[in-house]
């Protein structure tokens, strides 16, 4: 998908060693379909070359208010008013400290002070030393951009290139474009609280063996993320997948069926919005071994009982804040044929405004889905595309019904 068509990113680089990553940060930002103007100071050319980065954004970088390359000799206004938004990465202590007081010795900060403030955000990556990040001065002119509506990025915490480990260090690309994409999604879910189950459960047989299906998690992943995109806050109830988490999401990792229904119901009170997307196993074994079931050399397997499983979604759906309409549920449905008859019926039987219906063997472990929307008016189709964008549609759908 081009995240970012359409989009005209000018990239500020500090002095940092993270510069490093804001050539790959260029890179992603052009892979996603945005153009990318380069603005470096002085400091970050002893890190990285503005070679490196003509090269990756396909356009001569700038480094002077004095650049005679502008007819009018003003590029601070020229590349300041094209642009949709200013993202420095890195952005030092120093510079910070700089933007703070509004002064313009350079040609980025000259831009960021020349930017109209209304039409033109501003986005600063914060890459530092431990100290320098915790020192009350950097923490003060933080909290005064802030509330001069500048969009100050978290700092990711680890080892750090001076040797030492604490909070300071820059987010890395991939994270930096989450956060851009995010930025300039709209906001049709904001005041929400969204609760999200995802992926399969696991219920055990003994200490080494278990049922478990074949959901991947990343239909329920990918709207926990997109739902994070637009402005709600998002918990994800998640059984046991391999995905990195959606920057942003609070993450519940849980194993079984009763885990995953006590860890929701936990969570469900603060909850505006439930969406259930986990497969959740019907049916666990009656009794969970304690000790590795052994063959008895009789050459007869165990028997195994089974017994049913809660029902997450009809527990939410039957809450009082659900009833009265506090808690939207949504629910989803695996399906194998019938599709919309079965969904039909699954709503109902789940007392569920709406139900998400899709053919769980042709998604399960896929990129890429089609989904039926299922109410009481009638059904709904979103095309075969990728779960990104299936969920992206889905939320502004729900964003929609919730009047937002
Ligand atoms: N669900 C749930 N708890 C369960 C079973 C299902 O919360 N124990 C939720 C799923 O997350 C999904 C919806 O109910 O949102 C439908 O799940 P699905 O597996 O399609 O349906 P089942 O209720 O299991 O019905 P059946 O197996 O008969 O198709």
């Amino acid at each position: 998908m081009n995240e970012l068509s359409a989009k005209h990113i000018v990239l500020g680089l500090t002095g940092g060693v993270a510069c490093f990553k804001a050539a790959e940060l260029c890179r992603a930002l052009v892979k996603e379909g945005a153009t990318v103007q380069v603005v470096m100071t002085a400091a970050s050319q002893q890190f990285i070359t503005p070679v490196t980065m003509q090269a990756l954004s396909g356009r001569a970088v700038y480094d002077s208010q004095w650049d005679a390359r502008e007819s009018n000799n003003m590029a601070h206004i020229n590349l300041s008013r094209e642009a949709d938004a200013i993202l420095i990465a890195p952005c030092s202590a120093d510079f910070i400290a700089k933007l703070l007081h509004g002064r313009a010795d350079d040609l980025l900060s000259l831009m960021c002070l020349a930017r109209p403030l209304d039409k033109v955000p501003l986005l600063l990556a914060p890459a530092m030393n431990r100290e320098m990040w915790a020192h009350p001065a950097t923490q003060r002119n933080v909290a005064q951009l802030r509330a001069d509506g500048a969009t100050v990025l978290d700092v990711a915490s680890g080892e750090q290139a001076c040797g030492e480990t604490g909070d300071g260090r820059m987010l890395e690309a991939d994270e930096l474009l989450q956060e851009l994409i995010a930025f300039f999604s709209p906001k049709s879910l904001a005041g929400q609280h969204v609760l999200v189950t995802a992926g399969p459960t696991y219920e055990a047989i003994d200490p080494v063996r278990g049922v478990t299906n074949l959901s991947s998690g990343k239909m329920g992943f990918a709207i926990a993320r997109a739902a994070c995109e637009a402005g709600a806050t998002v918990d994800l109830v998640a059984g046991p997948v391999a995905l990195a988490t959606p920057r942003g999401v609070t993450r519940h990792d849980v194993r079984s069926a009763c885990d995953m229904l006590d860890a929701t119901l936990a969570l469900a009170p603060s909850a505006t919005l439930f969406i259930a997307t986990a497969a959740v196993a019907d049916w666990r074994p009656a009794a969970s071994a304690e000790h590795k079931i052994k063959k008895d050399g009789s050459g007869q397997p165990p028997e195994l009982r089974f017994v049913e499983n809660p029902d997450i979604l009809a527990t939410v759906a039957a809450l009082p804040r659900a009833q009265s309409g506090e808690l939207f549920c949504v629910g989803f449905a695996a399906e194998s044929q019938d599709l919309l008859a079965n969904a039909q019926a699954k709503r109902e039987r789940k007392k569920v405004p709406l139900l998400v219906g899709n053919i769980g063997p042709a998604t399960f472990g896929q990129d890429d889905n089609a989904l039926l929307l299922v109410d009481a008016q009638g059904a709904k189709e979103l095309a075969r595309a990728s779960k990104r964008a299936l969920a992206r549609q889905l939320i502004a759908d729900i964003a929609r019904r919730l009047g937002n």
